[in-house]
């Protein structure tokens, strides 16, 4: 008689012979292909199972340190550490000894000396994560730092499309909105060319950074009625105002009329196009309240998603880690 296995022993097989080629998730330029090939059969399993505790990351330790307000991110992150059985400590801002005066690698190493094995950054400064992470024992993943990146949502997001459209290979992904403040952005850039799709940027030209073209591949449209014909996924990028993007627009109101993604505009796009937004999102600002709830709006499916994408890099990290410890020594 076949003997029955339990799910962890499944999820263990799936992952067999397989491991991430990179120690810190920094960048969507730190991973291959076949990394996120891994991540997305795992995914797929953990998202299986959305109500089951395992025991993977027993007696393992996760620091939140989000020096930044969040949601989403600082949310999932802690719900998947403590789905995996992981002990999750959460550092905000309000309570960050920064505040006094401590430097922020300062409070990375405190963290550290705790023998933790993640520290979750979230910061207003592009780099900190990849500095961090030159000097601590823990793996680093960034949360979004400054206007640089926000690779976790990055892979979540490329997960969600290829959950639709299965192959992204030469899809057209509209990106719409606040291209220069957001990380976001800097992520989808990145994965969206190594599962071959295709990239669209719509803004206004004060919104978009002038070595983007030549950086990524992408087509750069100032005229979004013109840019949303035959896409296959529109994402929404919010105005980020708390980043001084009031300064680069004569009014929200402004732009909203020429950018925001209407029900008549989103007519124009493809039959089975997706709708996507990393949120927060700003209702009537950027996408049009009736089309929230729309059949073809990811905007929930992302969040979910969010939570099995965390539960596959924290285990996966966090095992690449015990395996492979970091070379340096902490002085
Ligand atoms: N998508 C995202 O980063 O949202 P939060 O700011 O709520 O984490």
């Amino acid at each position: 008689m076949k003997e029955k296995i339990t799910i962890e022993e499944k999820i263990k097989k799936i992952r067999q012979g397989r491991d991430l080629s990179f120690l810190d998730l920094c960048s969507i330029d730190d991973l291959q292909k076949s990394d996120l090939e891994l991540i997305f059969s795992l995914t797929r399993e953990f998202k299986k199972q959305a109500k089951t505790k395992f025991s993977f990351l027993k007696n393992h330790t996760i620091f939140n340190a989000f020096f930044e307000n969040s949601t989403r991110t600082r949310s999932s992150f802690e719900l998947a550490g403590k789905k995996l059985s992981a002990d999750v400590i959460n550092i905000a801002g309000s309570s960050a000894s920064i505040k006094k005066g401590e430097t922020l690698l300062d409070t990375a190493e405190t963290l550290d000396a705790y023998q933790s094995d993640v520290i979750v950054v979230r910061t207003a400064y592009s780099g900190v994560p990849y500095f961090l992470s030159k000097h601590v024992k823990a793996a680093i993943i960034n949360a979004g730092d400054g206007l640089h990146e926000h690779p976790s949502q990055g892979i979540l997001d490329a997960f969600t499309m290829t959950e639709h459209h299965k192959s992204l290979k030469n899809k057209i992904i509209l990106i719409v909105g606040d291209i220069l403040h957001s990380r976001v952005a800097g992520s989808l850039l990145r994965i969206i060319p190594l599962l071959g799709g295709k990239i669209r940027i719509a803004s206004s030209e004060t919104f978009i950074p002038r070595h983007l073209k030549k950086t990524f591949k992408c087509d750069i449209f100032y005229d979004l009625e013109k840019a949303i014909e035959n896409v296959d996924v529109i994402y929404n990028i919010r105005v980020q105002r708390e980043r001084g993007s009031n300064g680069f627009i004569p009014t929200i109101r402004e732009f909203s009329k020429s950018f925001s993604i209407s029900p008549a505009r989103f007519a124009k796009a493809n039959k089975n196009a997706m709708l996507m937004d990393a949120g927060p999102i700003m209702r009537d600002v950027g996408i049009h309240s009736a089309l929230v709830p729309h059949q073809r709006s990811f905007i929930l499916r992302q969040v979910q998603n969010g939570l099995a994408i965390r539960q596959t890099l924290l285990w996966l990290l966090i095992d690449r880690h015990d395996k492979r410890k970091k070379s340096f020594e902490i002085i």
